[in-house]
């Protein structure tokens, strides 16, 4: 039997081991990035609607995204309103500032398609971006804050492309609500609340104008339900009802941009360029058949669909509906996940710059994969594969840190148009530069920080307009070639455990999407198996503690939002971790 570890935050050995080799990141700055507590755990039904439906993260976007949809807008109208709100009301995960992989169901021509609007590093980045002067890592914390963390956002102009190609409303109407609550203000919620309070000490107030948004005069955390109002966001969001993304890439607030991220410590060298050129890229899905379904997510730069895809592929050959949700499935989905995040480590980051095995979910390679599983007894540390590849490199493993920040929403509209969004700014409150009111993301820390170890390249090393490797997994599965099931999770890497586990807990075992999602979280980075501290965890984690699993029971803090699409109606669920709600009608 192998070690229990019981701790309700990670332990610095624990999150060394669940990093893999830990590529310049001491434990004790690992130990710092911890994701927030669990805030709201009330018992949740799922809810049911006919005509259209809206998850995500805060009672206000829901609320917008509703009432666009009631108004006969489309998933995209909604989409639009819901993340210009969540700009000002959840400022901690997501907003202008950042960036983001949606997913979009045409219902008209029965397509899908995957918009990438991950940030981008400035062109003049090298390798050696987050190396000292003695070409030794920073540290995870010293280089989120300030400037040099920030990547070229992506968000502004995704909604913009979104709106010009499925839109229906017109777009200011989309903003306004967002401008209106913007000058009203908002209450700060018991999350937010938690967040602030707890990003004090990671450098939340280290600059003047997120100190004066994020903390009273007195220098105290804002207290929840405390109305905040945010005029400098009002005008930016003015800007963008009237004249769209642009003055975020080339006016007025693409200076201000290139203006904030020079900070007097880990100054940033974005330039106008970098912001001028930056495009939105729409991509063709990833997909992998699972249990007569085909469930598509979002292909590189993100790990998230091959990774979820490769759990899926390798747990095809059982039959988990047979065995049923416990100890012995759990056992499967974790030996999966580790080879999976094995091969990810490896190989995977963003394919425009670096080349990668074509055949990752390929049956064959999956099938033989699978077969390293012992259904007793874990395997340990995984080792990454060989999966078919033409153009064969030497490559190194990079590490992974457990994350906080990001939220995920799900739409479907009256006309059938349907939505899976993941949008991030990466850690909670991203790099904590503030310019017009909302947050600069930190995603350049996805970026490995070491170019390379044992003399071999590292897969997702930074390099000049490089997007760095997500585990962002916006997810549609598909049945008879149609959505059935539209899904997704904040949570770092942990993202890609949480989605899979959803799906095969609506898919194999037939739950209802509230119940799949109640289920306590359990996922691996290849290390320890890191179970939910929860009752029903804690009787999980000594059945696979004595399955040979190192166990780590702890919080962890899933935002899974799904709506599943039925014959005849549509069943959605919102996470009871975190304050998200579900509408419909
Ligand atoms: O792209 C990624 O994978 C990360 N930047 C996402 C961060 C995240 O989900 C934080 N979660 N709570």
């Amino acid at each position: 039997m192998r070690r229990l570890v019981r701790s309700a935050l990670f332990t610095a050995a624990a999150v060394a081991a669940a990093s893999g080799p830990v590529l310049g990141q001491t434990a004790a700055t690992l130990e710092q990035a911890l994701p927030e507590a669990t805030q709201a755990l009330a018992a949740r039904e799922s809810v049911e609607a006919r005509e259209f439906m809206v998850a995500a993260a805060h009672p206000l976007a829901v609320e917008v995204g509703h009432d666009i949809l009631a108004r006969g807008g489309s998933a995209a109208d909604a989409a639009v309103a819901v993340q210009a709100m969540l700009t000002l009301v959840e400022p901690q995960s997501s907003g202008l500032g950042g960036g983001g992989f949606l997913l979009y169901w045409n219902a008209a021509t029965e397509s899908l398609t995957t918009f990438d609007a991950r940030e981008r590093a400035p062109a003049a980045a090298d390798e050696g971006y987050w190396l000292d002067a003695e070409g030794e890592p920073l540290s995870f914390w010293d280089a989120v804050v300030g400037g040099r963390s920030v990547g070229v956002p992506g968000t502004p102009k995704l909604l913009e492309v979104l709106h010009a190609r499925h839109g229906r409303l017109p777009w200011a109407d989309l903003i306004d609500p967002a401008i209106a609550q913007a000058e009203e203000g908002f209450e700060v919620s018991p999350r937010l609340a938690g967040a602030i309070a707890d990003a004090q000490e990671r450098g939340l107030d280290t600059f003047d104008a997120t100190r004066d948004y994020f903390f009273d005069a007195e220098g105290a955390p804002l207290a929840e339900g405390t109305l905040l109002r945010n005029p400098d966001l009002a005008r930016t969001l003015r800007l963008y009802a009237d004249q769209g993304a642009a003055p975020f890439y080339e006016g007025a607030i693409a200076r201000d941009i290139v203006a904030a991220v020079r900070t007097d410590t880990n100054p940033g060298i974005l330039e106008l360029e970098d912001l001028a050129s930056y495009e939105v890229i729409e991509r063709a899905p990833v997909c992998v058949e699972y249990r007569a379904h085909e469930v598509c997510g979002m292909g590189p730069p993100s790990s998230g669909a091959l990774t979820v895809g490769q759990i899926l592929g390798m747990l095809e050959g059982f039959d988990l509906r047979e065995i049923g949700p416990g100890a012995e499935a759990a056992h499967l989905l974790l030996e999966a996940g580790r080879l999976a995040f094995a091969d990810r480590a490896l190989y995977m980051a963003d394919a425009d710059f670096v080349s990668m095995p074509e055949g990752l979910l390929d049956r064959d390679y999956l099938r033989d994969r699978a077969a390293l599983i012992d259904p007793e007894t874990s395997m340990g540390q995984a080792e990454a594969g060989d999966p078919p590849w033409e153009d064969a490199h030497l490559r190194a493993p990079d590490s992974e840190r457990p994350r906080r920040g990001t939220t995920h929403f799900v739409i479907v509209d009256r006309y059938g148009d349907m939505v899976s969004a993941t949008t991030t700014i990466e850690s909670g409150f991203g790099s904590r530069v503030m310019t017009g009111g909302f947050l600069l993301n930190n995603e350049l820390t996805d970026f490995s920080f070491r170019p390379e170890a044992d003399g071999q390249p590292i897969a997702n090393r930074v390099e000049g307009g490089k997007r760095p490797r997500s585990s962002m997994s916006p997810t549609v599965v598909l049945r008879d070639g149609r959505p059935a099931v539209l899904v997704g999770s904040p949570g770092g890497a942990a993202i890609i455990g949480y989605t899979a586990a959803a799906i095969i807990a609506i898919l194999d075992w037939q739950m209802d999407p509230q119940a799949a999602i109640d289920r306590p979280n359990m996922v691996t980075l290849n290390g320890p198996s890191i179970i939910e501290d929860t009752a029903e965890g804690a009787e999980l984690a000594e059945a696979l503690a004595a399955m040979g699993h190192e166990v780590s029971l702890r919080d962890l803090n899933s935002g899974l939002h799904v709506i599943v699409v039925a014959e005849d109606r549509l069943i959605s669920a919102a996470d009871i971790r975190r304050e998200g709600a579900v509408r419909g009608q």
